[in-house]
Parts: C-alpha cells; sequence; structure tokens
C-alpha cells in the first residue's frame, strides 16, 4: 500500500507528522538511498526502504499510550542546550516516544506520551482544541474583577486569550488556588495570563487534558492510558 512518506514516519514513531514534514524538508530523510525534501512523495512500506538520520526506520509494531505526572525540573523535549533532565528519563521503554505538546520545566502534571504520531499531529493541531485544566497556587487573591478578566479574555503581548473557565478553590494564607481551564496553548499562557492581572504563578500544574484527569499517580510516575481514554482521545 502507497502511503505519504511523512504519514509513514509519524507511524513509525519518528516525530508528530507536522514534524516529519520538517524533518524532510531539511534533507535528513532518505528514501532508497536517495535524499528527499519535497513532500508528497508516497513510498510502498512493503518494499521501499526508508532512513532517517541514515538509520532505517521501521513501521512501529506497537502503539504506546502513557500518562505522566511529569514533575517540576523537567523539560519535554529530548535535550536542550543547558544539558536539563528530560522527561524521556522517567520512562522506561524500548519505543521512541514523545510528549502530546509540552509543559514548561516548572510546571507539573498530566502529560500524554505517546509514539502514534497521527495522534499527536490531532491534538496538538489547533483546530482540536480540547480544554485544559489547571491548578495555579498565585500570589495574593484576585479581585471578581480581575477573575472576570480572564473570563472574557485578556490582553497579552501579541494575542489576546479566548474566554477561560476561572474559580478560586482555596485560599491558603495571602494566598489563593485558581482552577483555570483553556483550550488554547499558547507559550507559557496560564502563568502569563494570572501576571497580567497582576497575581505572580508560584506553582502551576495540569491536572486535565478534556476527559482525562491525572487522579493519583504520584509525581515522575506514569501509567498506560485505559482503550476507553485512547478511545475518547482518537474520537476528539
Ligand atoms: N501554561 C503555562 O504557563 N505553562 C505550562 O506549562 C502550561 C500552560
Amino acid at each position: 500500500m502507497l502511503i505519504r512518506l511523512q504519514k509513514f514516519l509519524a507511524d513509525s514513531g519518528i516525530a508528530s507528522r507536522r514534524k516529519a514534514e520538517e524533518l524532510i524538508k531539511e534533507g535528513k530523510v532518505k528514501v532508497n538511498g536517495a535524499t528527499v525534501t519535497e513532500l508528497g512523495l508516497k513510498i510502498d512500506e512493503s518494499k521501499d526502504v526508508v532512513l532517517f538520520n541514515n538509520k532505517e526506520v521501521k513501521k512501529s509494531e506497537e502503539l504506546e499510550y502513557l500518562l505522566l505526572h511529569k514533575p517540576k525540573g523537567y523539560i519535554t523535549t529530548v535535550k536542550d542546550q543547558f544539558g536539563r533532565k528530560s522527561i524521556l528519563e522517567l520512562i522506561d521503554t524500548e519505543n521512541r516516544l514523545f510528549p502530546v505538546g509540552r509543559l514548561d520545566y516548572d510546571t507539573s502534571g498530566l502529560l500524554i506520551i505517546t509514539n502514534d504520531g497521527e495522534l499527536t499531529y490531532k491534538l496538538t493541531h489547533p483546530k482540536h482544541n480540547v480544554e485544559k485544566t489547571y491548578v495555579a497556587l498565585v500570589r495574593g487573591i484576585p479581585s471578581n474583577d480581575k477573575l472576570d478578566k480572564l473570563k472574557k479574555g485578556i490582553k497579552l503581548e501579541e494575542f489576546t486569550t479566548a474566554p477561560a473557565k476561572v474559580k478560586i478553590i482555596e485560599t491558603k494564607g495571602p494566598n489563593a488556588v485558581l482552577e483555570i481551564k483553556i483550550r488554547e496553548g499558547k507559550n507559557r499562557q496560564v502563568r502569563r495570563m494570572c501576571e497580567a492581572i497582576g497575581h505572580f504563578v508560584i506553582e502551576l500544574k495540569r491536572t486535565a487534558i478534556g476527559e482525562i484527569v491525572l487522579s493519583n499517580i504520584k509525581e515522575g510516575e506514569y501509567r498506560s492510558l485505559s482503550q476507553k481514554e485512547i478511545g475518547y482521545l482518537k474520537r476528539i
């Protein structure tokens, strides 16, 4: 069967489909010995030989879907220039897994990790704006007026946020714990939203992605997603 090269790369767990397109354009992929830089080539999985960074890419037999409770102090990319620890160090697997979306170095909470490039592509595409729930400990206690600004949408540097669901869950001395539900995922969005109303984020944790909840997984630990959860994500 003929399939597009970027889909083949995504299905084999190399990267999301979008990232696979970039890898092709960057000249990192060869088919039957020749470097391919144009998108659109279709390959026959049963006979064509695909190399990524000069290593043969095999179609992944087994798709793996994990839910990790990311601790603070880990990056969600494979490595960075500062030598910081990567969440992939926490996972014991033979497969080449990658996270669906990202969380900041200082943010903890729910992260889905998989080698299903199709699902990653879908879930990180702006049009599938699934609701994500965050719990933020902020300095001070925001007034209702300020919370209304977040609920309506607030101007950050380069864009105005869409309406959000925001409530105070509890107060802790002079500080407040907020629950914030957003469908977007711009860089450091929750921190920047809180700072825009004058409340610095002391701690931030993601507790849910749509119906998938972190529940009682300890920091640094992970579990497999259930068939029901995988089905739900695929239907989003
Ligand atoms: N918003 C943030 O500010 N940081 C994250 O890691 C996720 C959402």
